[in-house]
């Protein structure tokens, strides 16, 4: 044996040593004559006993394929007949069965051995149990699906609360030859936390109103309805801003989970004398965009979120002011103000605050499109990491 290297050991040493490491060896080790009629085994290790119950007495002679039975893939032995008839070494792994009839899953590898005038004339076999590995891949492959089922499940349910949640909002806004309406809404999730209403109150008047639950997700999107129905039946109660948000602060204060609020900002726009008035409750501020003068004016309260403080701890103001022809009002949720560029710098309000004063001649809705294409190029994405809603009009007469 050339592969003795350490002369401190002997041939027949190290011959035994051999014969000692193959019998110990988890493993089966086989050994079978090819060029004999047949390609009887004509050696198996301990190992190989172990594995299958067969005594040595039991196989040597035989072809190994007695340890085949009625389960055992049709394709795994073609791949094994067709190796050796080419030669080739090759490892499969296919259902055997034990002495006593017990099924077990074999990783079988096979490797040609060549003579010394290069004529394959053995081969040798390892034989592996992964009963186990097997068995353990199964409710691998069998968790998986379930979970595959229930994703599709959640995303079925999801795409139903996202459309009852569209209902929420607006499926049209109010057609008006004085005042022009626009929107645009893209939940992060399939469902979110923001969203706007816009109701028409009386001829010519319009309850416009932007929100922002906090968190994303069904937590969020449940409490968008409760807010909706709150702030519904308040705005068809009370034509004044801040009555409408003291009385949904009533209705959802103690009902909202704990750390959870509600921001908004809500306006009425009278179109007869176009007079908005308006109410901020922890909202980022809104912006009418004046053309004639190219200005941009901010519009605050200061009120704080609604849900979170007792109706006697809230005091919510509004404010008012007119309009004239070409202005445009602007509200909008934290999205486009929290947009962050590749070096993960917030777009400044100096930047957002020139850019729409550059942009005060067009449309409402080219405007509202083109904040969005500003706060995506800003970003280098192609979605916004939070909700991005916007709402607004044009006053036309
Ligand atoms: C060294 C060696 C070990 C083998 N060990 C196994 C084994 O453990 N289980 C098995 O099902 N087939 C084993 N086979 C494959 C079968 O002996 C046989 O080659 C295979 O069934 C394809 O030939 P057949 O179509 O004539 O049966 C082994 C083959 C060789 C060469």
């Amino acid at each position: 044996m050339e592969m003795i290297t350490n002369p401190s050991i002997s041939k027949k040493g190290f011959e035994d040593l051999l014969i000692n490491a193959i019998n110990k060896s988890n493993e089966g080790i086989t050994i079978s004559s090819i060029d004999q009629p047949d390609s009887p085994l004509i050696f198996v290790n301990d190992g190989f006993e172990r594995l299958t119950g067969y005594t040595k007495e039991d196989v040597i002679g035989k072809n190994c394929r007695f340890l085949q039975g009625k389960e055992t893939d049709h394709a795994a032995v073609d791949v094994l007949r067709h190796a050796i008839s080419n030669k080739q070494q090759t490892t499969v792994e296919l259902l055997n069965y034990k002495k006593d009839g017990t099924p077990f899953w074999n990783r079988l590898s096979i490797t040609p051995l060549k003579n010394e005038s290069g004529i394959t004339t053995h081969y040798v076999g390892v034989q592996s149990d992964i009963t186990e590995i097997r068995e353990t891949q199964k409710e691998l492959t069998e968790a998986n699906n379930i979970l595959a089922l229930f994703k599709d499940k959640i995303n079925f349910d999801l795409y139903q609360a996202r459309i009852a949640q569209s209902f929420i909002m607006p499926s049209i806004l109010p057609i008006d030859e004085r005042v022009r309406f626009s929107s645009l809404f893209e939940p992060k999730e399939q469902i979110g936390g923001d969203f706007y209403d816009v109701i028409e109150l009386d001829k010519g008047i319009y309850g416009i109103l932007i929100a922002d639950v906090t968190g994303h997700g069904i937590p969020a999107a449940l409490l968008t309805f409760m807010t909706s129905f709150a702030f519904q039946s308040s705005a068809l109660k009370f034509y004044s801003p801040a009555k409408v948000v003291t009385a949904t602060n009533e209705k959802l204060f103690n009902k909202m989970p704990r750390g959870s609020f509600i921001t908004m900002f809500y306006a009425i726009y009278d179109s007869n004398n176009k007079n908005l008035t308006y109410t901020q409750a922890g909202h980022p501020e809104a912006f009418i965009l004046r053309p004639s003068s190219m200005e941009l004016l901010p519009l605050t309260t200061q009120g704080s979120p609604v849900g979170v403080l007792k109706i006697t701890l809230v005091n919510y103001s509004e404010s008012k002011i007119q309009l004239e022809v070409g202005d445009k009002f602007l509200l909008y949720t934290d999205a486009i103000l929290e947009v962050r560029n590749e070096a993960d710098v917030m777009m400044s309000n100096a930047m957002l605050t020139s850019f729409l004063i550059k942009n005060a001649h067009s449309s409402i809705d080219e405007l509202l499109t083109r904040v969005k294409m500003f706060g995506l190029s800003y970003s280098g994405k192609k979605t916004f990491g939070d909700d991005f809603t916007m709402v607004g009009f044009e006053v036309l007469a």
